[in-house]
């Protein structure tokens, strides 16, 4: 099966600061929910940022659909149907909810088909559409975090890109989000998602990859992460058994 995005040996780094990515690979296929996890300062951020289009490429290819998407803007990435909500989730806090659901809409040149897009949006989040006129900044974490997931859907993207979604939300919280996640996935959205539970991430999660260092250095069936003993030691917080 063809690849929907391929990340194929990406250098990368800040203005003229050192290699962060220092020959990504990875690649992810459609209708899978895939997670990238890692430690602290391993390139998972800066990776979802290059893929974006926020962040240029030093060297390698990033192919979207078989469409090579590196050195595209942002907003042309976006029209290509890839969302990604960054780690500080990038709300407007002094707008109401129906607002910020506009603002994610803004490639849309159809004013009509966006206000029925967010109408849907806010039937089917409905405590979002309690919240509606509210400001975004007066919400909770976890509302936030969904009216933030809940904004991508307003531009139908092929593939979601959430970079920590899970961050300073409750367990409970968690789970809530998980069920959006699996939500978007039925609708037939690709989901890549970094987390730093890695796992409750993998447990969600089709597939994994195990970034360090600015480089893959496992890929495969989430389950499969998850029962290694050896990432099990070295990213899942679990001591090695002694035999
Ligand atoms: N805007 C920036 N300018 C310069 N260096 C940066 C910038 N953002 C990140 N870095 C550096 O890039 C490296 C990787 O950071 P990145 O945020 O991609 O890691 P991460 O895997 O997402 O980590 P975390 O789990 O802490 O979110 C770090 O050394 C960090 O200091
Ligand atoms: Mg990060």
């Amino acid at each position: 099966m063809a690849k929907l995005l391929e990340v194929e040996d990406v250098v990368a780094g800040y203005g003229r600061g050192p290699d962060i990515l220092t020959g990504t690979t990875l690649s992810v296929e459609a209708g899978h929910v895939q997670c990238i996890i890692g430690p602290n300062g391993a390139g998972k951020s800066t990776l979802m940022k290059a893929i974006a289009g926020l962040l240029p490429l030093r060297s390698g290819a990033i192919r979207f659909n078989g469409e090579r998407i590196d050195g595209m803007r942002p907003d042309q990435i976006l029209r290509k149907g890839i969302c990604f909500v960054p780690q500080e989730r990038a709300l407007f806090g002094k707008m109401t909810v129906r607002e910020n659901l506009r603002m994610g809409g803004f490639i849309l040149d159809d004013p009509r088909a966006l206000g029925q897009r967010i109408d849907a949006v806010l039937e089917a989040f409905p405590i979002l559409g309690e919240r509606a006129t509210q400001r975004a900044g007066t919400l909770s974490g976890g509302q936030q975090q969904m009216l933030a997931m809940a904004r991508t859907l307003i531009v139908e993207p092929e593939i979601v890109m959430l970079d920590e979604p899970s961050l300073g939300l409750a367990p409970q919280i968690v789970e809530q989000m998980y069920d959006i996640v699996h939500m978007l996935r039925e609708k037939g959205m690709t989901v890549l998602l970094v987390e730093q539970n890695a796992a409750v991430g993998l447990a969600n999660a089709d597939r994994g990859s195990v970034l360090d260092l600015g480089k893959t250095l496992f890929e495969g069936p989430a389950s499969e992460i998850l029962s290694d003993p050896r990432i099990q030691e070295l990213y899942l917080g679990k001591p090695s058994q002694v035999a």
